[in-house]
């Protein structure tokens, strides 16, 4: 009689390699999966009844900025309560490490404030992690704004010679310590000044790193192909592989042009390694700036300094109260957060549906009311765009955030239901499973979720964290996976 850690009994298991699902018991030992199939005679210390609940890979979150979630809040409740196992952090040019600064400008501030930059190198700040892990895996990015603003004193100017040089080093020193690969945001004011050539010169260790660059565009509006072709440009001058982050056509001028630019996308692909992420929502979500006000049909803000008490109000309440217009309230209440809807719908669906599309939630989980984004995304795409709107099937679906993620992050033995891969694993109703969080009620965890499972360890099960800290820091590995397809 077989004996295992675990077993997962008569679920339907999607594989997350987009096959059609199967009915199969799944069974774990040691943090792996030992049998798929028919398991009647196993025992098992622990069994679960997954009778009516799909068996999938635990999701990938690839867009995040859970930097500073992963030491404060361990249980990592937003992600773990919509099945996600792993979070890709530092994304849009802004990581925790490596930096040391007593006050950071914005958008650093959405992951944490002067107090929370104390890591001098990135091996600090995995160190960290890993003396306390984390429910989840975690793979990180190094953010370029970050190292911009550790080197430079000024920031309004293309960095010098030396300063690249430096910026090289820091890269370097975390790509040695596990990073796995290069973030940046040059649609931001730190990062705005920075040249292709810049970028090209601070990124120059990643080819022999393995590592990847990820890109939040200088330009997500009227100059998107532009931005487009200077992401080409970089990750082929690089050599390296290229993640559009979060794509997206902002203003209403550039409604419906996700036709061209993902056809310029798909063309681009047969000639240097490209993806892309996107949540799903037609809303935005960052740093609150005057500039940005215009373009959108309604902003929330989500977070102020200066005046708390604006959190989770319209800025057109908020300017009516201050007596001032849109533009000089998003001002006066700086530095603050808000939400911009500034998508159409049609292009969402259609970037979502885009079969290179990952699923990233692009959450941000120290705003005081966050875009619902952050404990939605996977259970809307699954529940809302899978299942209710039919936009693609379940097992497309599953695969966009698993195995796709996993083959072009390069998380080996990650992402898919096999055996001998990492028994990251998630158990949803398909059923039932949807998104609760909403713009006015942000930080209601999804339903649908029976269990979240990370290395063979329940982390979350009905509708809690169990405590359990199976969580690692996850290195890039470019040797094939199963579902690199
Ligand atoms: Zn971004
Ligand atoms: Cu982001």
């Amino acid at each position: 009689l077989l004996s295992y850690d675990l077993v997962l009994r008569g679920g339907t298991v999607i594989d997350g390699t987009g096959a059609p699902r199967a009915a199969a018991d799944v069974a774990v030992s040691g943090g792996r999966i030992a049998a798929i199939g028919r398991l009647d005679g196993a025992r098992a210390e622990c069994e679960i009844d997954a009778a009516g609940l799909v068996v999938a890979p635990g999701f990938i979150d690839a867009h995040t900025h859970d930097d500073r979630l992963l030491l404060e809040s361990p249980d990592m409740a937003p992600k773990a309560s919509q099945g996600v196992t792993t979070v890709v952090t530092g994304n849009c040019g802004i990581s925790l490490a490596p930096l040391v600064a007593a006050d950071v400008p914005a958008p650093l501030d959405l992951i944490g404030d002067g107090g929370w930059y104390r890591f001098p190198t990135f091996r600090a700040y995995r160190e960290e992690c890993e003396a306390r892990p984390a429910a989840l895996n975690a793979a990180a990015l190094v953010g370029h704004s970050t190292l911009r603003v550790g080197t430079m004193a000024t920031l309004d100017r293309p960095a010098t010679p030396a300063e690249i040089g430096a910026m090289r080093g820091k890269l370097a020193e975390a790509l040695a310590a596990g990073a796995i690969g290069l973030s940046t945001g040059t649609f931001y004011p730190p990062a705005r000044a920075a040249t292709a050539d810049e970028i090209v010169a601070v990124g120059e260790p990643l080819a022999a790193a393995g590592g990847l660059y990820c890109t939040h565009m200088r330009d997500e509006g009227d100059r998107i192909v532009e931005a487009l072709d200077e992401t080409f440009a970089i990750g082929s001058r690089l050599g390296v592989p290229v993640v559009v982050s979060h794509h997206k056509l902002a203003g209403r001028r550039n409604h419906g042009r996700s036709a061209e630019t993902l056809a310029i996308l798909a063309e681009r692909m047969r000639r240097q390694p490209v993806c892309l992420d996107c949540y799903p929502y037609r809303a935005s979500s960052t740093m609150l700036s005057a500039e940005r006000v215009g373009q959108a049909e309604r902003v929330i803000v989500t977070w102020s300094k200066t005046r708390p008490d604006f959190a989770g109000r319209d800025l057109a309440d908020v300017a009516k109260s201050l007596g001032l217009g849109l533009e000089a309230a998003a001002e006066a209440i700086r530095p603050a957060g808000a939400i911009y809807f500034v998508m159409d719908e049609a292009d969402v669906r259609r970037i979502l549906a885009f079969p290179e599309t990952m699923i990233g939630s692009d959450g941000l989980p120290h705003d005081a009311r966050p875009h619902p984004r952050l404990w939605g995304t996977f259970p809307r795409v699954l529940g809302h765009y899978c299942r209710d709107e039919r936009l693609f099937g379940l097992e497309e679906a599953v695969r966009k955030m698993t195995g796709l993620p996993a083959a072009r992050f390069g998380l080996a033995g990650r992402g898919v239901v096999a055996v001998g891969a990492a028994a990251d694993l998630c158990l949803f109703d398909p059923a039932t499973i949807a998104d609760a969080a909403t713009f006015d009620d942000p930080d209601r965890p999804a339903t649908g979720i029976a269990a979240t499972i990370v290395s063979g360890r329940v982390v979350w099960r009905n509708g809690a964290p169990t405590g359990e800290r199976p969580g690692r820091f996850l290195r890039r590995e470019v040797t094939a996976s199963p579902a690199a397809g």
